[in-house]
C-alpha cells in the first residue's frame, strides 16, 4: 500500500510561511530509494530558497517542498538499486528529483550514489547533519575543476606519501561550519594536513574533526599565524568558508611565494561562501548577498577572480552535485559509510534538535536565520 505522505510546502511564488499538508508519495524510479525521514537538516540554502527562490531560480515550480539532508530507514527502493535494502539506516542528500522531493516531508526519494548507511551508534539526528556539508566539502576539495586533491581513504594515506620528504598541508577556514567540519574530515581522510580559523570557543571542536593548527579567524596576526603553521609543509591550497577568509588565504599565498620560494605553493582557493553576520539584513536582498559569499556577484565569468600573482579564487558552484560518476558520489559510495562505521568520520557539526513535526521546520529555519556556532539545526520526524 502507498504511504500518506505530508510536506511542510511553500504554497506559492513570494510565500515564506511553510504550511503542512499532504503531499504525493514519490515511487522511486531507477536507481532511487525512498528514506522514511527520522531527521532532517537546516541549511542557510534552504531559508535563501525560501526568501529568494523566485529571484535566484526562476525556474523553480509552485507549491514546492525545500530541503536537502536526510536520515532515516530504507522504505522502498527503485529497479537496479544495489547498495540498500528496505529497513536499512541511511542519510543522504536530495537534490532536485523533482518539485516535491525535499527534505521537508515524511519520506524524500534521492539518488542511491547519494546515499551512504549509517552504523547503530550514530542517530538519525547526527546523520541528519552530513548532507550539503559533505556534498560541498567534497566538490571543492576533490572535483577537478577545484581544488582536485585525492580522494579520502579509509585508514587515510601516510602524509607525506611514500618517496617524499614534506607533508602535504591544506588551509579549510571556518573549521566550526557545517561545510568546514566536513572539509577538514575529509580533507584529513585523504592524507593532508589540515590548518583551520574558528573562534576560540570552538578551537578544541575543531580541532577534534582533526585539524592541526586552529586560529581566530578575527585575530590581527592571523596571516602571519598561518604562514608560520605552514612552515615546511606544501601548501596544496585553500578551501574558505567565511567573510574575507578567501583574502586572508591570498594573502599567506602571497607570503610563502615570496619568502619560500623553494616550498610548493598551490595557487588555488575554492571558496564555498562568506559567512552571514548581520541578522537585521536578512530579509533583504543583500543579507542573501552576503550569505552566499558573493554568489550573485561570482555567478557565470564572475565565479573566477584571478589575482596577479596567479592565485585563482574559484567559487564552488554545487551544478554537477548529482553527476553519478561525481567525487561527490564516490564519497558517499566508497568512503562515508565504512569511515561512519569504524568512528574515522564521525557527523559534526553536533544536531541542535528544534523539535519533532514537520510543522517544526519553520522554526527551525528562523534559528538557521538567526546563525549557529558549532551546531546544525535538525527537526526530528515521526
Ligand atoms: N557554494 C555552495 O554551493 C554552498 C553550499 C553550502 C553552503 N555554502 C555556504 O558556505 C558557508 C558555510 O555554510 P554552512 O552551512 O557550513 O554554515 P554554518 O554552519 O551556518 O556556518 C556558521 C559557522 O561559520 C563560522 N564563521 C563565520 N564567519 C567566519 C569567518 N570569517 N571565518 C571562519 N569561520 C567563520 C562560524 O564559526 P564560529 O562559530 O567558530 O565563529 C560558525 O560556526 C555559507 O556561507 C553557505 O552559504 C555554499
Amino acid at each position: 500500500m502507498t504511504p500518506k505522505d505530508q510536506a511542510a510546502w511553500i504554497p506559492s511564488k513570494g510565500a515564506v510561511h511553510l504550511q503542512v499538508g499532504d503531499a504525493p508519495y514519490i515511487t522511486p524510479g531507477p536507481g532511487q530509494v525512498v528514506i522514511k525521514n527520522g531527521a532532517v537538516g537546516i541549511n542557510p540554502f534552504d531559508w535563501v530558497l525560501q526568501y529568494q527562490g523566485s529571484i535566484l531560480a526562476s525556474h523553480l515550480k509552485y507549491p514546492m517542498v525545500l530541503g536537502i539532508d536526510v536520515a532515516g530507514t530504507v522504505l522502498d527502493v527503485g529497479p537496479g538499486v544495489t547498495r540498500f535494502k528496505l529497513g536499512d539506516r541511511v542519510a543522504g542528500c536530495a537534490v532536485s528529483i523533482a518539485k516535491e522531493s525535499g527534505n521537508a516531508k515524511l519520506y524524500t526519494v534521492l539518488r542511491e550514489y547519494m546515499v551512504a548507511p549509517i552504523p547503530d551508534h550514530i542517530t538519525d539526528e547526527q546523520a541528519a547533519v552530513l548532507g550539503l556539508g559533505i556534498g560541498t566539502a567534497a566538490y571543492g576539495l576533490f572535483h577537478e575543476d577545484y581544488l582536485g586533491l585525492d580522494l579520502p581513504q579509509v585508514p587515510p594515506p601516510p602524509n607525506p606519501q611514500p618517496g617524499e620528504h614534506i607533508p602535504r598541508a591544506i588551509i579549510i577556514t571556518g573549521g566550526a561550519s557545517s561545510v568546514g567540519s566536513c572539509a577538514i574530515q575529509l580533507a584529513v581522510a585523504a592524507g593532508y594536513e589540515v590548518i583551520s580559523t574558528s573562534s576560540p570557543r570552538n578551537f578544541a571542536f575543531v580541532k577534534s574533526l582533526g585539524a592541526s593548527h586552529v586560529f581566530d579567524y578575527n585575530s590581527k596576526t592571523l596571516v602571519a599565524d598561518l604562514v608560520s603553521a605552514l612552515e615546511g609543509r606544501e601548501l596544496v591550497g585553500a578551501y574558505t568558508v567565511g567573510e574575507n577568509a578567501d583574502e586572508v588565504c591570498a594573502s599567506v599565498m602571497t607570503q610563502r611565494l615570496a619568502k619560500a620560494p623553494e616550498l610548493p605553493t598551490g595557487r588555488f582557493i575554492a571558496l564555498a561562501g562568506g559567512a552571514w553576520r548581520e541578522p537585521d539584513s536578512i530579509r533583504g536582498l543583500f543579507g542573501t548577498y552576503r550569505l552566499m559569499g558573493g554568489m550573485f556577484s561570482m555567478m557565470g565569468k564572475n565565479a573566477i577572480k584571478k589575482l596577479r600573482t596567479g592565485i585563482e579564487i574559484k567559487f564552488i558552484m554545487i551544478a554537477g552535485l548529482v553527476d553519478p560518476e561525481s567525487c561527490v558520489s564516490q564519497v558517499y559510495m566508497n568512503f562515508l559509510g565504512p569511515a561512519l562505521a569504524k568512528k574515522q568520520f564521525v557527523p559534526a557539526p553536533e544536531p541542535h534538535v528544534v523539535g519533532r513535526g514537520l510543522d517544526k521546520i519553520n522554526e527551525a529555519l528562523e534559528l538557521n536565520q538567526k546563525g549557529v556556532s558549532a551546531k546544525k539545526i535538525v527537526v526530528s520526524l515521526p
